[in-house]
């Protein structure tokens, strides 16, 4: 039963007066609204888009998006709910310590970091993509060999150890930095809904939904979504499946939001601002995607649109090479600030778990006067910066999106039993329509989450036994509330 011991709420938010590991509150709405968007737009309208739209769902991958986005829109009520409850630093992780117990804390603690930390590398090397792309546009160049198709990636090795620095020094210089490249980005990718509308043709955008096609040799692969496999659907691409395939890659483009909410200690005014950040920087995101892939699936086939670089390719391929330019210096500022909020969103979840002697407590002391996990955001940093830089993970942002998706099915279920385990403490934001709306989320995570590739499946099995045996050899023995239950002592002021 001590794997489901649980830490009380009142003792999660005594932890944060603890000096030693005191963050500072410093952000307003406004500023985790622009944490979000930071983190949200990236890669995957950037990239994915392109990828999903030729391989899965055609000009339907509009509908793949709401589709996503329907599912982070019932996820995010949930991480609204207990963002304002308990605004304490960590997210999910501390959400599910004190709702459904430590075990599913660790699993979730764990999750994140595979979301977060692979999530930033990922997107460290798309952006080292964009990068020597625009170098080259603007006449400048990259060497070749220390760029994104080498064996050492050093141009996204240097982007990390940049914004590891800038993480370090402080949160509030950090969103500083943050709001110029938002603002940059956001301006892009109007930019592409507005100059594209003009070169939008009809045929391009029909059939909406293209009819499904059996994969080729039509047998099941590693590739093949689990789902297909587990019922036996012949394997295929576009059509209703297709949508769907398509709504669980490009979910992608929406991690981020939930980030938000690891953030909770060093906002103002927690309650209040938590949910507006959250839900505002999702709905505005999604209404600019699903206009994006309206605007690109209209301007070019899907069957030639460029899986690599989408945006900028579709405005090449009409005679416009300096909006593709453009594009180019849009993602490369966009991608910037996901890679900096990923890291510092992880180091939130870690510094979380070091409190609670889940992992290393000395990782997680303050820094006196910058006020952040720096122990920790250093050591994030070196380890982002190696997979980005030496790492062939190209594609794996389904793995990013299983971690993602365990994780918010998690904290979905986690309201209903919380609302009922403890009706007592004030929500200033509350789920509408529980417990149907939490059941509904987690069922429309789990669906997508069997959606992805049984590969995908795989990797994730190997790296949850990893997590499992850290828990058993380190986290289960020195964890601060099995301490406390076994000596009976306080261990916390
Ligand atoms: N949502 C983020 C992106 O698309 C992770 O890059």
């Amino acid at each position: 039963m001590s794997l489901l011991r649980k830490k009380t709420i009142e003792q999660s938010i005594a932890d944060t007066d603890e000096p030693e590991y005191q963050l500072k509150k410093r952000l307003s709405a406004v500023d985790l609204t622009v944490f979000g968007i930071g983190v949200i737009i990236g890669a995957g309208i950037f990239t994915l888009t392109g990828r999903a739209a030729k391989t899965f769902a055609g000009p339907g991958i509009a509908l793949s998006f709401v589709l996503a986005a329907f599912c982070c829109a019932l996820a995010a009520l949930c991480y609204a709910e207990f963002s304002s409850t308990v605004p304490v630093s960590g997210s999910a992780y501390t959400f599910s310590y004190f709702s459904l117990g430590e075990i599913f804390a660790w699993i979730i603690g764990w999750d994140l970091l595979l979301e977060l930390m692979l999530g930033s590398s990922v997107v460290a090397q798309g952006w080292s993509t964009y990068a020597a792309l625009f170098l080259d546009q603007i006449g400048l160049g990259w060497p070749s060999s220390i760029g994104p198709d080498s064996n050492v990636n050093v141009l996204a090795m240097l982007l990390v150890v940049v914004l590891a620095t800038l993480a370090t020094i402080g949160i509030k210089e950090s969103m500083r930095v943050n709001l110029v490249l938002v603002a940059i980005k956001l301006f892009v990718v109007l930019f592409v809904i507005v100059a594209g509308l003009f070169y939008i043709k009809g045929s391009n955008l029909s059939p909406f939904i293209p009819p499904s096609v059996p994969t080729p040799d039509a047998h099941v692969e590693w590739t093949t979504p689990l789902f297909q496999a587990l019922f036996g659907f012949t394997p295929s691409t576009f059509g209703v499946m297709g949508l769907v395939s398509g709504a669980s890659l490009v979910f992608f483009a929406f991690i981020g939001f939930d980030v938000v909410a690891t953030t909770a200690e060093e906002a103002k005014n927690p309650q209040r601002d938590l949910p507006r950040g959250i839900i505002g920087s999702l709905a505005i995101c999604t209404v600019l995607y699903v206009l994006v892939c309206i605007v690109i699936t209209g301007m070019i086939k899907y069957t030639d649109i460029n899986s690599e670089a989408a945006l900028a390719e579709a405005f090449r391929s009409v005679g416009k090479p300096s909006f593709a330019t453009l594009i180019s210096a849009g993602a490369v500022a966009g991608l910037t600030t996901v890679v900096l909020t990923l890291m510092i969103g992880a180091a939130r979840v870690v510094f979380a778990m070091s409190r609670d002697h889940l992992m290393p407590r000395e990782l997680g002391k303050t820094h006196p006067k910058w006020g952040t996990p720096y122990r920790l955001t250093i050591a994030i940093g070196v380890v982002v910066a190696i997979v980005a830089g030496v790492t062939p993970i190209g594609k794996l942002e389904e793995m990013v999106n299983i971690g993602t998706l365990a994780a918010f099915t998690l904290v979905s279920i986690a309201v209903p039993l919380l609302r009922r385990s403890r009706p007592d403490i004030q929500r200033s934001f509350r789920v509408p329509g529980n417990p149907v709306i939490p059941i509904v989320a987690a069922l429309i995570c789990l669906y997508l989450m069997l959606n992805l590739s049984m590969e995908t499946w795989l990797r994730f099995i190997i790296w949850m036994a990893l997590g499992f045996l850290v828990y058993a050899v380190y986290g289960y023995r020195r964890s601060r509330v099995g301490v406390e239950e076994r000596t009976g002592e306080a261990t916390r002021a």
